[in-house]
């Protein structure tokens, strides 16, 4: 499967419009390149495309140091150099396959709690774990986890009236390009689609992750990356499928320090973040940057940055916020949260999982608010176009707006 057939993914099971830029344009595919991109997707899900790039390389640079040997001018440069770096690459490769694959190596201990971290560095140290221990969660941390599940999920928690659902399962389903991932949590909504139910499923399940976070559970997001048929068919019967909607499955366990050199370079390309700038405004047509430095948008402090860590599929950061004082900008009033894209899963996830850090920031900083989706009249802009799309807003609760 391709990245761009998993991207695709994204439009749900019911989609009749296909706005992926992916798609546009392309020509239908020959005979070969289907049977590459059929290759490509097995050893994905065999979980041996993640050691092939840099097999790959090591080849490259073989061949290009076997070519400057016969040129055999500036041998430093064009035969020791790629032989060296070709080797090292085949070596990396080499020990990956033993090491993950294969699964010899050392045991590794079970990660501390983290109590003593704020709400802000919590929120700033999580990273996408892609490569996991073999062993188990304990029965400890199982239990604590779907204890916590359980409160997230609870009607009174959603800002939707979708219901949703985050079911435990152990099974080592195929995902990409995770290595050793055997427990996850998989988020379903309503087979219907209810766009605050995917909101709903960020928001929880992201503040499952936060928890999991502070107990030392590694977590990984993963959507278009998970086979949804082997996820459905390892639920069994609690899934039903006249009623439910799998949106993405969440791994987790703990983190281990082995992992592909392929997965450690995905991982340094997607740790780019956009800067505030380009993700809060005092405008919805995103034109005037919110001065998040400067009253009354100060007193909200960390939460900016809090939403900037915070995961997307693809590190795509599909979410935009509007900061909105009342007449004199002197009180801030709410929060418009909006999505970049016309995406039906992943773009309103990913504004679920801004909702779950701004709200803990604000929890963090005393400042009371709540969610509510309000109408274009409500918001005062009753001619707002198709895009950015609105989703919910932040509204600070008027005791504080008057005490502070
Ligand atoms: C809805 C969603 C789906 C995701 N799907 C995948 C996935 O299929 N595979 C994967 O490795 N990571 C997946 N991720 C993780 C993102 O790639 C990751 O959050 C992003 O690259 C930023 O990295 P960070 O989480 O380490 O900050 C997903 C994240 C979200 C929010």
């Amino acid at each position: 499967m391709t990245q761009a057939q998993l991207r695709r993914r994204d439009r749900g099971p019911r989609s009749t419009t296909d706005t992926s830029p992916h798609t546009v344009g392309r020509r239908p595919a020959g005979p070969l390149p289907r049977a590459l991109r059929r290759l490509k997707a097995r050893l994905m899900f065999t979980g041996w495309l993640q050691y092939l790039p840099t097999v790959a390389a090591g080849i490259v640079f073989l061949a290009v140091s076997a070519v400057g040997r016969l040129i055999g001018a500036w041998q430093a440069a064009l035969f020791w150099l790629p032989f060296t770096v070709g080797v090292l690459l085949l070596a990396a490769a080499a020990f990956d396959v033993v090491t993950l694959k294969l699964g010899v190596r050392p045991g590794e201990s079970v990660p501390r709690r983290r109590e003593g971290l704020d709400a802000f560095d919590l929120m700033r140290s999580r990273r996408s774990c892609r490569s996991f221990q073999s062993r188990d969660l304990s029965g400890a941390h199982r239990a604590e986890l779907m204890r916590v599940v359980g409160e997230y999920v609870r009607p009174d928690h959603l800002i939707g009236t979708g219901p949703i659902r985050l079911e435990y399962l152990a099974a080592p389903l195929t995902v990409w390009p995770t290595v050793g991932a055997h427990e996850f949590v998989v988020a379903i909504a309503p087979r219907d689609y209810d766009r605050m139910a995917v909101v709903d499923v960020g928001r929880s399940l992201q503040k499952v992750i936060l928890h999991a976070g502070r107990m030392g559970v590694a977590t990984c997001w993963i959507g278009p990356g998970a086979d949804q048929a082997s996820v459905v068919a390892q639920l069994g019967d609690r899934f039903d499928p006249d009623r439910d909607h799998v949106i993405c499955v969440c791994a987790v366990g703990y983190r281990s320090r082995f992992k592909p050199l392929t997965v450690r370079a995905i991982e340094r390309a997607q740790r780019r973040r956009l800067p505030l700038p380009s993700l809060f405004f005092t405008d919805p047509c995103g034109r005037q940057p919110l001065p998040a430095d400067a009253p009354p948008f100060s007193s909200f402090g960390r939460c900016y940055e809090a939403c900037r860590w915070s995961p997307s599929s693809f590190n795509s950061q599909t979410t935009r916020c509007v900061g909105v004082t009342d007449a004199t900008g002197g009180t801030v009033r709410r929060f418009d949260f909006y999505a970049s894209t016309t995406s039906r899963y992943y773009a309103p996830v990913a504004l679920g999982i801004w909702c779950a850090h701004w709200e803990t920031g604000c929890a963090a900083l005393g400042i009371p608010g709540s969610f509510r989706v309000l109408t274009r009249e409500e918001r005062g802009a009753p001619d707002a176009p198709e895009l950015p799309h609105y989703d919910v807003s932040w509204v600070t609760d008027p005791a504080y707006a008057i005490a502070a």
